[in-house]
């Protein structure tokens, strides 16, 4: 279904949940903490705040900047512990277990069990969206990181062929080298450059992923795998133009998209840039899963998280809840965001092949013990634990660290951060 069509649907039902006299009054209102804020993030948004609009309720914008959420997180802190807090707030997993643990959200079990949730959002979402039993959050999608973004004509020029192994990547990077691109299109923040580490991690094995990213087990993060890991990560230094100090996600996928840059490993929010650019998967830009991860998935699912609100604000709540966990708005918002839907029952139609891929990627992975929290973007162990994989695996790609040292940094960072 296409965006319009889909505005067009949520019109007509909001009409008839109007002539049917329980509409939303006007002045219902959701006070939504997001940090949506690139072009494509805030082309997804649009749709959800439009589809909430024909039902009457008034969108109330709380954007703070940063991916991972760490800004977010930040900053709702501050409007908890003033007693203010937001009606909703974009969440990623372990995040959403910390808030919960607070006594500060809200119930949605009504909602939850009218609409059949339990039957149609995949257990690994449900670990989130639930605490205690009860449904807190309504996942909006499922993310995967594990992605790389590549200019076709650059590809092209660089030989044709996708990479499919680590020697085939760094094959394909020096060629884009020699072409006079930066083969590597990166913005140096400590959340971008772990995304790129758990690819690295990931491509090194899926036990090994699961034994460091997930179990944080230290013999897999102190050992000899984990050294050349880091190699990698030097290696993939080597790519990088000398102004990616602090640059932004979408700055990198905007050099991608122009052909200044040959490719972006980032997850598949990416996507979302090179649509808002008029850009055509196959035609202008390719998607591939990070070379040696093939069949498997490292995911992040965002989630809308409720709050305890005044009575007045909790009908516009309930109506939000419900609104992300539709069908068809899972459609159209995810198509334009460049993730996948947060049920199983949604068809695959109106996703281009990036976003087909991404669908059967994720059911593949799923059945086959190939589906991973993502450490980076909060889902493979609490905020603490990533932020201390962060810091390391900054350090370290900024040449802080020798990968002997980021070894033995990691393993006692983690461990203490438990
Ligand atoms: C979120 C995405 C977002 C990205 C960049 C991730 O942590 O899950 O929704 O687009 O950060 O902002």
């Amino acid at each position: 279904m296409t965006i319009r069509k889909f505005a067009a649907l949520a019109a007509g039902t909001a009409l008839l949940t109007l002539a049917a006299g329980s509409n939303a009054m006007a002045e219902d209102s959701v006070e939504v903490l997001h940090w949506w804020t690139s072009g494509g993030e805030a082309a997804a948004l649009n749709v959800l705040k439009e589809d909430l609009e024909s039902k009457g309720v008034t969108w109330q914008d709380m954007p703070v900047a940063g991916g991972g959420g760490e800004a977010a997180m930040t900053a709702l802190r501050a409007r908890v512990t003033a007693g203010n807090a937001p009606t909703a707030v974009q969440m990623l997993g372990f995040d959403i277990i910390d808030w919960a643990e607070q006594g500060v959200v809200a119930n949605l079990n009504d909602v939850a069990e009218e609409e059949g949730w339990a039957d149609v959002v995949p257990a690994a979402l449900q670990n989130f969206s639930k605490y205690d039993g009860n449904w807190i959050a309504s996942p909006v999608n499922v993310h995967s990181t594990n992605w790389v973004w590549i200019n076709k004509a650059a590809l092209d020029a660089a030989g044709g062929k996708a990479p499919e192994s680590w020697e085939e990547l760094v094959a394909v990077l020096d060629k884009m080298k020699e072409n006079g691109i930066t083969p590597l299109a990166h913005g140096g923040q400590p959340w971008q450059d772990a995304t790129v580490f758990e690819a690295v991690v990931l491509s090194l094995g899926n036990d090994f992923y699961k034994a460091a990213l997930n179990d944080l087990d230290p013999e897999a993060l102190g050992s000899d795998k984990m050294k050349e890991a880091f190699d990698r990560m030097a290696k993939l230094r080597t790519y990088v133009d000398d102004n990616f100090s602090g640059r932004d996600w979408n700055l990198a996928s905007a050099m991608v998209i122009e052909g200044t840059g040959g490719m972006q490993m980032m997850g598949d929010w990416a996507k979302g840039e090179f649509l808002k650019a008029g850009k055509k998967p196959g035609e202008d830009f390719v998607c591939i899963r990070f070379p040696g991860t093939q069949g498997s998935v490292t995911f992040n699912s965002d989630q809308f998280v409720m709050f305890q609100v005044g009575e007045d604000k909790q009908k516009a709540q309930k109506l939000m809840a419900s609104a992300v966990m539709n069908p068809e708005f899972q459609s159209a918002f995810n198509v334009v965001k460049g993730s996948v839907p947060a049920r199983t029952d949604v068809p695959n139609d109106a996703f281009d092949d990036c976003g087909k891929k991404g669908m059967a990627d994720l059911a593949e992975a799923n059945s086959g013990g190939g589906l991973f929290g993502s450490m980076a973007h909060g889902h493979g162990a609490p905020a603490a634990v990533k932020n201390a994989v962060n810091d390391v695996v900054t350090q370290h790609f900024n040449g802080e660290l020798t990968s002997e040292e980021a070894v033995e940094e990691l393993k006692n960072a983690v461990a203490a951060a438990q």
